[in-house]
């Protein structure tokens, strides 16, 4: 099934090939979040959900299965800053089997393969697949001589120092009998009592939070100090191996039992079974004991146990065929609502949270469930379905609710319990304010589809201080007012810091220089008290005066005066107001010419009976920008940011340039497809103003199409005439040469 519920036969190909390019895009982009920044975007069971329709539509389709497919490596590229090591036998991914019947599935391909040996007894080995991370440790002559991730599958990184900090990585083998040269190949992970410890001196040194403890083993692990890591007391469990230059044994069991000879710590729930039945029955008994592990494991683990018919057997891309992984199912538990607050998002939208009585779900306590917008609240999609049962059932304080963490990370409602709702339980009643300003909360009307947005949003803007932080980013962003060196991190700590407050304030901040300088030491002793503590010592060092001077204050200074006479167009963008992006933000400096007559303009619409009768038609604006103008300066507060803007601010009257001395200047250029980072009208401003011209349609004359994911006929047409193709971000770094 595609996402829009189709089925996979149904589809033409063109179809199918947008399909996959973009289950190929968000696959990639959950596969960096998860591997690379260890910080999962999305469920597990909405990946294995993901990568199961690309699989499907890969061997529908065998003709559109691309070069870079996703199925054929193993995710988890290496980061930047460790040395490469190559694997001499690829560290492989496993099958997955999610019911009983995958798990009969799975034994009979293994009857069917071996059907000529009509008396092999196929015995299988199970045990715990830990959710950790796995390494593989290189021993020659019985000695640890380095340690890598499994990165992509085929090279990983070498972490070896990290790994030697670990207790359970013997530095060398014990007992006699081992291979002159063997790779041990197992899982490190974090115990949760060590997690809970150390989000404990995270917390007290004002340090960072810690999501699992799976992507904090991970953390760990590439630190590039390995003291940090030794801090950490990470664990191992060996339960493979790569390369070797003698076979450790003649079945899996007997290997691993080895391993444990020679100083390794293996899984004490290891069994060998001869059926489907009995391996499902040592699935139930591992899954009755997961709570009290003491860590995360996520399945169980059945591989062949002779390495003979491992060998006959084989291997399909990146997994083995004789070993499979049963996961469990999302773990559930039920509690109560205490409490429902709305937490203001960095774009206004009022986000409801449960807060929930603790309760342990796979022995992470979990306080706090999203309740996305007021209609989850109510138990309706955005179309007005229920979404628990046949009913609306609505989430109410005081309701026992069932919660389950799909994919371990992310908890969610899946049920309320009506039989145990209070008498006086009432419905929740949705803030029509935003609880941080007191500004009206609106739900917006989207001209498209003609519905009420599902979010409600505060229309504080401007001086919503849970909107400020993130509107002072847009302030200085490239596009907007460009102000270099005045962060993101900065902008949190001048915030916090009660420097800044509106983006008048930014330009006040040089009159405040004692203050600033403050600010950012205290930050500098803080992180280094961080690190201090992670690494379990304590200073006493007191900084020096000259290790407070912050030399790239006069710099920051310079870079915010240099921007006191933005041009109009970007200086109106900056504000951030709703639904004016920089394509809105250009016409109506064109069309206004002057701040002064931009916000004459602005006043006397917001102050109209109606709006659309005072406004100029200017080409590419509709309702909804100045539905969007109306609320921005009919609210006073907004006005008065403004002014103090105005103040310091001078921008130029809007001129029109072309500048040719760009690199697409006098190239006709085609934009296909969705584009993630700016919208269609941005990139075509931005393209026109760099003197391109931009064209709806390919042909010989085209020199450039930029292809977003989704991109179907004109990249093919590219592709006849032998047009550039670039992808947004090659676009956008040719723009910026
Ligand atoms: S065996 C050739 N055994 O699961 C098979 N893997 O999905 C190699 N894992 O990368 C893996 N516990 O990180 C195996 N008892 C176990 C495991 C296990 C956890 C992880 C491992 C691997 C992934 C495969």
């Amino acid at each position: 099934m595609t996402a829009d519920g189709r089925e996979l036969e149904s589809l033409s190909e063109d179809e199918a090939r947008v399909e996959l390019a973009r289950l190929h895009e968000l696959l990639s982009a959950a596969d960096r979040a998860y591997f690379e920044k260890d910080a999962p975007e999305i469920t597990d069971a909405a990946y294995d959900a993901m990568k199961r329709s690309y699989q499907a539509l890969e061997s529908a389709f065998p003709e559109l299965k691309r070069p870079d497919s996703l199925s054929d490596k193993v995710a988890g590229a290496p980061v930047e800053g460790f040395a490469k090591v190559r694997h001499a036998v690829p560290m492989l991914s496993l099958a997955k089997a999610y019911t009983d019947q995958d798990v009969l599935d799975f034994i009979d391909r293994g009857r069917r393969f071996f059907e000529r040996d009509k008396d092999l007894d196929l015995v299988f080995t199970a045990e715990p697949k830990i959710d950790g991370l796995s390494a593989s440790l290189r021993y020659e002559k019985g000695v640890f001589v380095q340690g890598a991730t499994r990165g992509d599958g085929a090279v990983g990184e070498d972490i070896t120092e990290n790994l030697r900090t670990i207790a359970d990585i013997p530095h060398k083998l014990a007992g006699s009998g081992w291979p002159e040269m063997i790779e041990i190949r197992g899982e490190v992970y974090m115990t949760y009592a060590e997690f809970q410890a150390l989000k404990a001196r995270s917390a007290a040194a004002g340090g960072q939070d810690y999501v699992n403890p799976r992507n904090t083993a991970a953390g760990s692990l590439r630190q590039k100090d390995a003291s940090v890591t030794a801090s950490r007391n990470l664990k191992f469990f060996a339960y493979a191996w790569g390369a070797a230059s003698a076979e450790p044994a003649a079945t899996q069991f007997d290997a691993v039992q080895k391993f444990g000879e020679w100083g390794f710590r293996i899984s004490p729930l290891m069994v060998r079974a001869r059926s489907a039945d009995d391996l499902i029955a040592q699935y139930k008994l591992i899954e009755a004991q997961r709570a009290s592990l003491g860590y995360d494991i996520d399945g169980v683990v059945y591989k062949l146990d002779s390495l003979e018919l491992q060998r006959r057997w084989g291997f399909v891309t990146g997994e083995p065929r004789w070993a499979i992984a049963h996961k469990f199912p999302a773990e559930q538990a039920t509690t109560t609502v205490k409490r429902i607050d709305i937490q203001v998002g960095r774009t206004g939208t009022l986000a409801p949270v449960a807060r929930l009585a603790p309760v342990s779900v796979g022995g992470v306590v979990v306080e706090n469930v999203t309740l996305h917008n007021e209609d989850y609240i109510k138990g309706i999609d955005s179309t007005g379905a229920p979404i628990r049962g046949d009913e609306p059932i609505d989430v109410r304080v005081g309701d026992t609710v069932v919660i389950q963490r799909a994919g371990d990370v992310i908890p969610q409602i899946v049920r309320v319990v009506l039989e145990k709702r209070p008498a006086d339980a009432v419905p929740y009643d949705f803030p029509h304010t935003c609880p941080v300003c007191g500004s009206p909360a609106t739900r917006e009307h989207n001209e498209k589809t003609g519905k009420e947005d599902s979010r409600r949003r505060c229309t504080g803007e401007m001086i919503c201080p849970a909107q400020a932080v993130e509107r002072l980013r847009h302030f200085v962003s490239r596009g907007a007012m460009d102000i270099e060196g005045l962060g993101a991190e900065n902008i949190e700590l001048f915030f916090s810091a009660g420097l800044l407050r509106n983006a008048a304030d930014i330009f006040t901040l040089r009159d405040r220089r004692p203050e600033v300088q403050q600010a950012l030491f205290e930050r500098r002793e803080a992180q280094a008290r961080e690190r201090e503590a992670a690494k379990g010592i304590s200073r006493k060092k007191v900084l020096t005066a000259e290790e407070r001077t912050y030399e790239g204050l006069d710099k920051l200074f310079a870079a915010i005066d240099a921007q006191r006479e933005p041009e109009l167009d970007r200086f109106i963008f900056a504000l951030g107001i709703p639904h004016i992006g920089e394509t809105t933000g250009a016409a109506l400096a064109r069309t206004f010419g002057t701040v002064e007559e931009w916000v004459r303009a602005g006043k006397e619409t917001a102050a109209a009976e109606d709006p659309k009768s005072v406004f100029p038609s200017v080409d590419g604006i509709g309702g909804t920008v100045i539905e969007a103008m109306v609320d921005f300066f009919g609210n006073p507060r907004n006005d008065d940011v403004l002014d103090a803007l105005l103040v310091q601010v001078r921008p130029k009257p809007y001129v029109v340039t072309v500048s040719a001395d760009s690199q697409v200047a006098g190239k006709t250029v085609v934009f296909t497809g969705s584009l993630e980072k700016m919208t269609r009208g941005e990139a075509k401003a931005m393209a026109e103003r760099l003197g391109a011209k931009v064209a709806g349609s390919v042909s010989a004359k085209t020199d450039i199409v930029v292809a977003g994911p989704g991109a179907g006929s004109k990249l093919k047409d590219a592709e006849k005439h032998g047009v550039l193709v670039l992808d947004e971000d090659a676009w956008l770094e040719l723009v910026a040469k």
